[in-house]
């Protein structure tokens, strides 16, 4: 089946590309639509007993004491700065090598972000370069779970433990994630997820913030409705960030059947794996041993940009919708901009993301339509 995407490539010229295979596909069974249309039916539209019914499965199945809804995996992390205290002036460690919203937060609460170069490897924040950036003014340390795998997340609370930070551990891919036996979540001082669309569990958009903090939960709680511990009595200038009862329906519905969806992811990128083997000019996805992956993301890396770019052309010439997770966040425009970067700062950063290319993975993929990806890479390798 073709989808048709349009898309700009400038203001006069609008071009109609054609994917066969999408990049990602949201996962939603009639099973899940029901359930949202059963609290929509039952004027279940705002946050309410399903939220809290949301968040108590949550929280069971990481084995946490608290889990907040909220409405996005921006939320999640906005609320953990405003719950710790960090703004004006503060310095947060984190990684170049994620999407924006990770240090879009920091800068929204005039705090600043301090980039730390990553892993060549794992493409997570390298927690061998965090202490020689820590300064007075550093407060917390807010690493990713890159695509999914865990960072060092134990190693780096251990320093933050050492110098008396925080850790805020972007996990919005990572829901169902281990490292050393611990589930992701478990661990970090908060963490946050994302449940949008393309992710393995979503509630259309949502996201969650978990911590073993009771007073950081309860302020998250307050947070979350613009700063009210009950109707009109505001303690604090919070936000509207409230996750509303039909998408934690939905939430509830996919969080029963998430270890399927990650065993099945897991299974996609061993496939993958499979029909990538031997060919030197690829890297598949480096795992470490202690830790399970959710292939939120599958990216490769290849041997240099003009071959990355070679692919990446030519799967979308066949159809096939690829990512380049992540062009590097401190060269974007509006940091430059704000922070004058520039190229060189951070090198491995920099180099990986010329060469890395995210490849469609999806619960509904079949074999055969990995098979006609595989197919075409080995193809334009050769040639
Ligand atoms: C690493 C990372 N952090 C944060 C976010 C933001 O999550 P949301 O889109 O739910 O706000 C995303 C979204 O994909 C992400 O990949």
């Amino acid at each position: 089946m073709f989808v048709q995407l349009l898309y700009k490539t400038s203001l006069k010229n609008i071009v109609l590309a054609e994917f066969k295979i999408r990049v990602a596909q949201p996962n939603v069974l009639e099973e899940d639509a029901q359930a949202m249309y059963d609290a929509v039916i039952t004027n279940h539209l705002g946050p309410g007993p399903i939220v809290t019914e949301f968040e108590e499965k949550m929280a069971d199945y990481m084995g946490v004491k608290n889990a907040i809804a909220v409405n996005s995996g921006t939320s999640s992390m906005l609320l953990s700065l405003d719950a710790l205290g960090i703004g004006n002036g503060d310095e947060v460690i984190t990684t170049p090598f994620t999407f924006a919203a990770t240090s879009n937060v920091i800068i929204q609460r005039n705090a600043h972000p301090i980039f730390v170069d990553i892993e060549p490897d794992t493409f997570n924040l390298d927690p061998k370069k965090i202490e020689a950036v820590i300064t007075e003014k550093t407060k917390a340390i807010m690493p990713i779970d890159y695509g999914g795998q865990s960072a060092e997340i134990l190693e780096i609370n251990e320093i933050a433990e050492k110098h008396g930070l925080a850790v805020i551990e972007d996990a919005a891919p990572a829901l169902g994630g281990v490292h050393k036996n611990k589930k992701v979540g478990s661990i970090s001082t908060m963490t946050g997820f994302s449940f949008g669309p393309d992710k393995n569990l979503n509630t259309g958009e949502g996201g969650l913030i978990v911590t073993n903090d009771n007073e950081l939960a309860e302020k998250c709680k307050i947070l979350r409705k613009n700063g009210a511990d009950r109707r009109y009595h505001h303690v604090e200038i919070g936000w509207n960030a409230k996750m509303p009862d039909p998408n934690a329906a939905l939430g509830i519905s996919q969080l029963k059947r998430i270890d399927e969806i990650l065993d099945k992811k897991n299974q996609l990128a061993d496939y993958y794996n499979k029909k990538l083997e031997g060919i030197s000019e690829i890297i598949t996805p480096t795992i470490r041993n202690y830790n399970k992956h959710t292939f939120m993301l599958y990216v490769i890396l290849f041997k240099n940009n003009k071959l990355r770019e070679k692919i990446r052309i030519g799967l979308e010439n066949n159809g096939v919708e690829t990512r380049i997770n992540f062009p590097p966040l401190h060269l974007q425009p509006i940091y430059k901009k704000l922070y004058n970067f520039s190229n060189g700062m951070l090198p491995i950063c920099e180099d990986i993301s010329e060469r890395v290319l995210g490849l469609p993975i999806f619960l509904k993929m079949t074999e055969e339509e990995q098979d006609y990806i595989t197919d075409i890479i080995r193809k334009l390798v050769i040639d």
